[in-house]
């Protein structure tokens, strides 16, 4: 424990239970051994620039080969400088001359169980289509494209479409408001929107082009609408304005080369809420991505050619970007994607998918493995998982308890788990086990993959040491790192490039292990002063969730004026024995897990936890509730405004 004061942050989980991967699944690895990670680690960080310019020779198509493999300018960095590529062409024609024709690239299966799917031929030719009717409606290269679409694979297509011809995406994810839409038309000056007549969620169709109808009143930038048809409910076209996919694209031409842009083309934006104020939206280009999406898919997944990857995220997210599209496809993989809910039409839907399609590679959100936990193991056991040979998570730190839940539960004990820490500035995966190689330690995101190089520092900037908290940053650029704040760039330098010189400033708190082992302890702005001990909110989170009536906690600090803060939990209990005894029980549980310095003060039950619609959990929310205040700040990504509403009644 450190002292007083002290700017670091106090580490106070106990974790030491260590999981090898199995002989069968490392006699099939690539990267089978930590020597072998070890050796290729070393390499990637004695010479860094030789290391990726080689990767980019040997993995990236080159239309023209770049001269410089990185170099900072007044304007920003640049890599593969001079190089031109497009990543479309790597995707998609790249993998034809790879003699994946005839390979399948997407397997979709829409909510009410309609199915789909895309061999890599077909959608070539599906994204030349698109990309030709796109120039049809007069869109060139480095106009902005805002994608509202339902997960169908016109998503994906209209994805390719822009990256095959230079214009610049914007997915917004189809859960958003009409006003947070127009806000990122608005911010990215978008010509053009793609929607759907609407998508299906839960059995409903969810209104998309309704609510794009009444972004468009405030979106002066946007010229044209074009409508997928997908649910055929009532619509409104606005003649001039509005356009039928399938009228634009009945005449088109099934052929459009892409075009060779250079490295630093944009390729998209993709906005992220900031704590508080207006959505960032992190830009990303061209071959840096390309490179670091690929390899980061391969080495972490342990990419082998006939697996079946399913990746849970939407498109709307960077997990949807980089790993259910531009990742996998620039490694010719199988990917299934699904349109609709976990829970639709029974609980059991995701194990039915696994078992129906033999599904290899899971790769999902700890938000969703506490939603198993919670609704059974029951939905679990009715299916056959015997396919899957690895797991993986993303978004948030996963509870020690819910790893093991699916450790056992859906890995039946023999698939690793990958624990995937990176984020959308990052562009790919950071951290994270390579599976043959590291074994896991529930809750750590285990090492950082080649080429990337971590730092742990206090407040003043200095390394912190061993087993102690401090901000996580990342000491050398990496081809997939964000280019910029789309028109902030003072807010890209402020935020990410100034607090540290010389660094990347995550955001995130973490700290390193006697075994060299990485623990992200959640958000800066999250950590819990009590007393003069900073806690993390993951730890005492996870010890709650430890307790077998617990589903999910969320810690926040709230003033206190001996402490200085004092820890407001809110817990969903399991079953509905919430109240006092439960609550006395729980307080005791985090004693005996932790200490008496981490036990609540304020403990509450709730059915649900605010949460971003990523399933990110909001603290900063909660922080003000705790605090007896309103909820302040930017709250258009909440998922469901109603928990809110409930959370300060119960205050009442
Ligand atoms: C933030 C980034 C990464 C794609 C999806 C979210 C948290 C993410 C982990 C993990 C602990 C994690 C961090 C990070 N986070 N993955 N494996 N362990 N925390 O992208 O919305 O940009 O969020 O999510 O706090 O900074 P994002």
């Amino acid at each position: 424990m450190t002292a007083e004061g002290s700017s670091q942050i106090d580490n106070v989980m106990q974790e030491s239970r260590l999981f090898p991967p199995t002989p069968e699944f490392v006699a099939k690895a690539k990267i089978n051994s930590a020597d072998a990670y070890q050796t290729l680690y070393d390499a990637s960080i004695q010479d860094t620039e030789a290391f990726w310019g080689k990767l980019a020779e040997e993995e990236l198509h080159w239309f023209r080969p770049f001269e410089t493999v990185y170099e900072k300018t007044e304007n920003g960095v640049g890599w593969f400088v001079e190089g031109q590529t497009n990543i479309s062409y790597n995707c998609l024609d790249a993998q034809i001359e790879a003699g994946r024709g005839d390979k399948v690239a997407f397997i979709w299966e829409g909510e009410p169980g309609d199915h789909r799917q895309l061999t890599y031929r077909e959608l070539h030719r599906e994204v030349c289509r698109m990309a030709n009717g796109l120039k049809k409606l007069g869109i060139e290269q480095g106009d902005r494209v805002s994608i509202y679409m339902p997960m169908t694979p016109e998503l994906p297509v209209a994805m390719l479409a822009c990256a095959r011809i230079g214009a610049i995406h914007s997915v917004i994810f189809g859960g958003f408001s009409a006003e947070a839409i127009a806000e990122r038309n608005n911010d990215a000056e978008a010509k053009l929107i793609i929607t759907a007549d609407g998508g299906w969620r839960r059995g409903k169709v969810l209104p998309l082009k309704n609510i794009v109808d009444q972004a468009l009143s405030k979106s002066p930038s946007i010229e044209s609408c074009l409508v997928l048809r997908r649910t055929e409910n009532d619509i409104q076209m606005q003649a001039g304005r509005d356009v039928w996919m399938h009228d634009l694209l009945d005449e088109v031409d099934e052929d459009c080369p892409a075009t060779p842009l250079d490295a630093e083309t944009p390729l998209f934006i993709l906005y992220t809420s900031g704590s508080t104020g207006k959505p960032k939206g992190i830009k990303h280009t061209t071959a840096g991505y390309s490179l670091y999406t690929k390899m980061s898919f391969k080495w972490v997944f342990d990419y082998q050619e006939d697996d079946i990857y399913w990746c849970t995220a939407d498109c709307g997210w960077i997990t949807g970007h980089s790993y259910m599209v531009y990742g996998p496809l620039a490694n010719g993989a199988t990917v299934l994607l699904y349109e609709g809910a976990p829970n639709h039409p029974a609980e059991d839907r995701f194990w039915d998918i696994v078992e129906r399609h033999k599904v290899t590679i899971l790769y999902t959100a700890p938000t969703a493995i506490r939603a198993f936990i919670k609704w059974g193991d029951e939905h679990v056991e009715k299916h056959d998982l015997s396919t899957l040979r690895l797991l993986g998570t993303v978004g948030e730190g996963i509870n020690p308890e819910a790893w093991i839940w699916y450790h056992e539960k859906i890995g039946a004990e023999r698939c690793p788990i990958v624990d995937t820490w990176w984020q959308t500035e990052t562009g790919g995966i950071m951290m994270s086990p390579l599976p043959g190689a590291i074994p896991t330690k529930p809750g750590s995101c285990t090492k950082p993959l080649p080429g990337i190089i971590p730092t742990i520092v206090d407040e003043e900037g200095n390394p912190v040491d061993t087993n102690h908290g401090g901000m996580l940053c990342i000491s050398k650029p990496w081809p997939g790192m964000l280019r910029g704040i789309w028109g902030d760039e003072a807010r890209h330098q402020e935020q990410y490039w100034s607090k540290v010189p010389g660094m990347y400033l995550t955001g995130d708190n973490a700290r390193l292990d006697n075994d060299g082992y990485y623990w992200i302890m959640g958000r800066i702005d999250d950590v819990i002063n009590v007393s003069g001990h900073r806690l993390s909110t993951i730890e005492v989170e996870s010890a709650l969730v430890s307790h077998p009536k617990v589903a999910e906690a969320a810690a926040v600090g709230r003033p206190d004026e001996i402490k200085g803060q004092a820890i407001a939990v809110f817990v969903t209990a399991k079953d509905a024995e919430a109240g006092d005894e439960l609550r006395q029980e729980l307080k005791l549980h985090v004693r005996k897990e932790i200490g008496a310095l981490a036990v609540p003060d304020d403990l509450r039950f709730t059915a649900a936890l605010p949460k971003t619609r990523s399933g990110k959990i909001m603290r900063r929310l909660l922080r003000d509730i705790a605090a007896g205040k309103e909820a302040t700040g930017d709250t258009t990504t909440l998922e469901d405004f109603s928990v809110l509403a409930q959370l300060r009644q119960d205050d009442e």
